[in-house]
């Protein structure tokens, strides 16, 4: 019986609240099969940092390196520095070489998008995010600090080899899907260097798909086509900035922040992968008990698929799927009044 060991980070505010909903989903799905999963929680985050001064154990790297995938919550919270914090999240994402960050957009059936009048069918979008270097590779500094001749600067490294294993996935992804489309952003008319050749490396790795429908839109008017076009809008493939951006657009109009999940991928499985919703610590609501658990739990559901199961990752997301078409049991982000606890159970009872 294969037993997966999971490295599970709650982490802070909504994490601690959002991932033992997911971990329990994840359990119920699990049960009585031939797949398990063990758990170890790792107590990193804010909380640690004002403790040890540091978000994470000395050899934390070394210990996650064994897990076979991590499951996040969010980091970050007020009083630590959204650059410790965050900081974390980055070295995961590129120690581990997590290059993809794949991240599903849909209106689940039953919501209602903030567009208004919008169909299931008519939102259903992945985007395909660059996870390892370009507008986050890090690089920059700052000199003559506090002087009014202060200067920063953060370097946008994009590198052929990058560009052409994320475009290559986006298209793989696009070809596995029914309408075989895939939508490049780029911005090649202001960033004259990077995203030239971006789009230079785009069309190169494009003629070996010639079945997929494959289009650049500079990602102002992609932002704006998804608001107003998302149905002509398939697998996205995008930097690691513009994805960030454009995926909190996409689950805004898939219903809410909370929904969506995220992986982020190593795909040659050196180093373990990582899922996590995509919305952040949440700390306005954070302590009530009404974070929405979905985005945390569909990103479990992509963890089992990731680990193999593809089948159980369906039966997630058709539990999630039900709950949420059933329309009693939602948290106030979707206009319900159910709470967090009332959400999870929802899932594993579908389960
Ligand atoms: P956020 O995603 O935490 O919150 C944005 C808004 O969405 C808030 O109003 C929040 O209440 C709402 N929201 C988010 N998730 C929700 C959920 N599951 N259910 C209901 N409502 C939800 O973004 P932010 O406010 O910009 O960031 C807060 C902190 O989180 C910052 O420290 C930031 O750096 C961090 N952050 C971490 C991650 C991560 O760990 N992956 C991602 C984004 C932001
Ligand atoms: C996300 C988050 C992170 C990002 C932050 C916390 C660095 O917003 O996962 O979308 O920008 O990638
Ligand atoms: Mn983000």
């Amino acid at each position: 019986m294969p037993t997966f060991r999971i490295a599970v980070i709650a982490g802070d505010g909504i994490g601690k609240e959002v991932i033992p909903a997911g971990v329990a989903a994840l359990e119920a799905a699990t049960r009585g099969t031939d797949t398990s999963l063990a758990f170890t929680e790792l107590p990193w985050g804010c909380e640690f940092y004002s403790k040890h001064g540091r978000m994470m154990d000395e050899d934390g790297f070394e210990r996650l390196a064994k897990f076979d995938a991590i499951y996040l919550g969010a980091l970050g919270f007020p009083g630590v520095s959204d650059v410790v914090s965050a900081g974390l999240i980055l070295a995961i994402r590129q120690k581990f070489d997590q290059y993809v960050n794949l991240r599903p957009m849909r209106l689940l059936p039953g919501l209602t998008s903030p567009l208004g009048n919008r169909t299931a069918a008519e939102i259903d979008m992945i985007c395909v995010r660059e996870n390892s270097e370009g507008e986050y590779s890090g690089v920059g500094g700052r000199v003559h600090r506090g002087t009014p001749h202060e200067v920063a600067q953060q370097v946008g490294v994009f590198t052929r080899h990058g560009i052409e294993r994320i475009v290559r996935y986006g298209f793989e992804v696009a070809s596995k899907r029914p309408r075989k489309m895939l939508a490049s952003a780029t911005k090649s008319n202001a960033l004259t260097h990077s995203m030239v050749l971006w789009d230079e490396v785009a069309e190169g790795v494009r003629t070996n798909y010639p079945s997929i429908d494959f289009r650049k839109y500079h990602v102002d008017a992609l932002a704006a086509r998804m608001v107003t076009h998302p149905q002509t809008l398939d697998v996205m493939v995008t930097s690691n900035l513009f994805g960030d951006i454009l995926t909190d657009i996409g689950s805004a109009i898939s219903g809410s922040l909370g929904i969506a999940p995220g992986a982020n991928i190593n795909p040659e499985r050196t180093h373990p992968s990582m899922f996590e919703p995509i919305h952040g610590s949440a700390p306005d609501i954070a302590g009530k008990g009404i974070a929405n658990p979905i985005g945390a739990t569909w990103a479990g559901a992509l963890m089992l698929e990731h680990l193999g199961r593809k089948d159980l990752h369906d039966k997630v997301l058709g539990a999630i799927e039900r709950v949420v078409a059933g329309g009693k049991v939602r948290t106030p982000d979707l206009g319900g009044t159910s709470t967090t606890q009332d959400v999870a159970k929802a899932i594993t009872s579908e389960i």
